[in-house]
Formats: structure tokens, sequence, C-alpha cells
């Protein structure tokens, strides 16, 4: 169905984030003029620039929309100027809410090391040269949500800081099922990372991800690998991984560090996706992995590719347009076989370019 109309809701927010979702913003509007689509794009604040406005991350307006929409684009939350606000107004916590409410549990952060961009890795070209790691994190589970959290007087004028990591049967489950469905279309690799060694938690996520392979994925080949040991291991020898399986603490650490092993943190999309809702749909957001950035922000030099193929990753787990999507792909790797490259990824003999010129340059190669 091409021409169905689309509601997508965009959600530039702070930092970086409105200058590469503007982006994002011009290929829909290429789409809807060139390929007959129909995508109805609306526009929001959340984080920082709603709470300057609106004195809230997020109003409850803008969330029925994100509960409306096909998809959500995120640009980032979150900056130096909201950093002393009190701990649940702060710009973070609108994406925190909108994962949660959402029941966006599984986020998928696929880093992908594309063969033009092998020199701009920190680690050695041989390393690095092929590399293609689906991280699937949980995302609304663990110490970003357990309970109790807080801090707390205590005696002698001190403070104590608490934080609850937890995770149930079915937390666990849920978010092995998707990463073993996705290693059955990859190379039927999962490696699960806790730290069974020092928590009761990782004890169970161990036992539990493994009676999950045993019942229902008996053809996968399951590793469990300590969180520790793992983010050794992406930095030794990357290409032993296919799907890395993590909670949401040590996914965020984890993908982190293999955007890095790409590039540059500017490439890294990310889906999150949801449990289909009683109305049929899957909720889902995406956004880059990179934050707000706010040392580079306001000066056109961001990347805007992990936004971009956010949209793609969008258009495909979510609007039904994987010839979009790949049409988008291959765009991004013609500008980067032109030799065309925002700083972040810029090396001897390439051409700088804007993030404005970036996103023409992609949409150029649309057609
Ligand atoms: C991410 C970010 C977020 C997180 C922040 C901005 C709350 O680091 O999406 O990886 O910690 O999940
Ligand atoms: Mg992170």
């Amino acid at each position: 169905m091409p021409n169905k109309s689309r509601k997508i809701l965009l959600l530039p927010g702070d930092g970086i984030g409105p200058e590469v979702v503007r982006e994002v913003k011009k290929i829909l509007e290429w789409f809807n003029k060139n390929k007959s689509l129909d995508f109805k794009f609306d526009e929001e604040l959340i984080g920082g620039a709603s709470i300057d406005k609106n004195k809230i991350p997020i109003t409850d307006e803008v969330f029925y929309k994100s509960l409306e929409s096909d998809a959500v684009i995120l640009g980032a939350c979150g900056g130096p100027k909201w950093d002393n606000l009190e701990f649940s107004k702060k710009p973070e916590r609108a994406l925190l809410k909108l994962r949660k409410e959402l029941k966006l549990f599984a986020n998928l952060r696929p880093a992908i090391c594309f063969k033009q961009l092998v020199d701009s890795s920190t680690l050695k070209p041989e390393i690095v040269s092929g590399l293609d790691i689906m991280i699937v994190r949980e995302l609304t589970g663990g110490i970003y949500f357990g309970e109790p959290r807080g801090i707390q007087p205590i005696k002698d004028n001190q403070r104590k800081g608490i934080n609850t990591h937890t995770y149930t049967t079915n937390e666990i489950h849920r978010i092995a099922r998707v990463a073993f469905d996705l290693a059955k279309k990859r190379n039927n690799k999962v490696t699960s990372c806790e730290k069974s060694n020092v928590m009761e938690a990782g004890v169970l996520w161990r036992e539990e991800v493994q009676a999950l392979k045993d019942k229902e994925f008996k053809n996968i080949q399951l590793n469990h690998m300590l969180a520790d040991n793992c983010a050794m291991q992406l930095l030794r020898n990357p290409k032993q991984f296919d799907v890395i399986l993590a909670d949401n603490l040590f996914g965020d650490m984890l993908s982190d560090e293999a955007a890095m092993l790409t590039g540059s943190l500017g490439l890294l999309p990310s889906a999150s996706l949801g449990e289909k809702g009683k109305d049929g749909k899957t909720r889902s957001l995406y956004e880059p992995v990179h934050g707000s950035a706010p040392d580079i922000t306001g000066k056109n030099i961001a990347n805007p590719i992990a936004t971009i193929l956010s949209l793609s990753m969008a258009l495909k787990y979510s609007l039904d347009l994987d010839k979009e999507a790949d049409l988008i792909d291959s765009a991004v790797q013609i500008v980067l076989d032109e030799g065309l490259r925002t700083k972040d990824i810029m090396s001897p003999g390439k051409k700088e370019i804007s993030t404005t010129d970036m996103g023409d340059a992609i949409i150029s190669k649309l057609k």
C-alpha cells in the first residue's frame, strides 16, 4: 500500500536534535513529492525545549500524539542548560517516559562498519572492516526503572543514593525472544551479557535466556558472557559477535562502545519497539544513538546519517516500506562512496560538508 497515509511524529528535542531531524523532514517531503507517498508529519517539543516552553519535559498532548502515530522519530534530549534541574524534571525523563509508557521494551542498535569508513574508526582496519553487529538492549526494565530509588538522608549528615536492578522471567524471555528471532535472520548466534558473577539478577538472566533457547530456539548458538568481558572483547575481536543481548544498563554502555567501532557515534541508528497493543498496533520510536552533543550544537556540522538511518529503520520496521528504506540506505552508501563526509568522519583526501549539505547529498541520490 504505497500511498496510504502514514502518521509520523517528529520530536527534534535538544542540542543537535533539531539539526539532524530537519534532514529527515526533508527526506519525508521528498518522498511525498516524488514517490507519491503520503507521510503526514507533525513536529512537537520534547526534553529541554519542552521544559523551556511548558515547564515539563513532555506534555500530555505530545505524549498522546506519540501514541497515535505510526512511528515517532526523536532527535535528542538533554543538555547542560538543564543539568541542575531536579531529577524528575530533567529533559531525559521525557524519553524514559515514552519508552516506559509506550512499552518499548526492545531496543535494536545495529553497529555496522561501512567499508568507506574503515579508516574513521580508532581501531585497526582489520579489526573492524566488515563488522556487522546487532545489539538488542532491554529498554523498560532493570536499574533504569527499578524501585525503590532515590536519594535519602542518613545519619551523620550523610546521604544514600539508591537504585534497584530487577528483572522477571517474563521480561527476560520477552527480550531474549527478540534477540533469537533476529539471530535467525542473521548468523544464528547470540551472546547474552550479564554480571552473573556478582548479581542475582544476572544469574536469573543467564538461566532464563538459556531456558528459552533450550525450549524454543534449539538451532541458535548461544554464548553467555560477563558484561565486562564483552566490553573488552568488543575492542579485542568485535567480529566474533552477531547478536549481543543485554539488559538496559549494560546495553546502554555496550552500544556506545560498539558505535565507536563503526567510526563515529554519528552513524548509529536505533529502533525501540513495543508489544502489539490492544489496537493491533506495535508502538515504535526511532532515534540516533548519539545524544544532544552540546559541544557542536548550532554549528551545522553534526552528522545526520544516524537519524536518517533511523528513518530507514522506521520505514522497514513500522511503516511497511522496505523498498523506500533500501533506497535511503543505498543513497547513504553512494554519498560515502563519493567521499563526502561530515566533520566527525572526515579523513584526508575526502570532502568535508555540513549537516544540511549531507542531507541534500543523500536526497540527491534517492532518485
Ligand atoms: C541512550 C541514552 C539514554 C539512555 C539517555 C539519554 C537517557 O544514553 O539512549 O543510550 O541512557 O538510555
Ligand atoms: Mg546511551
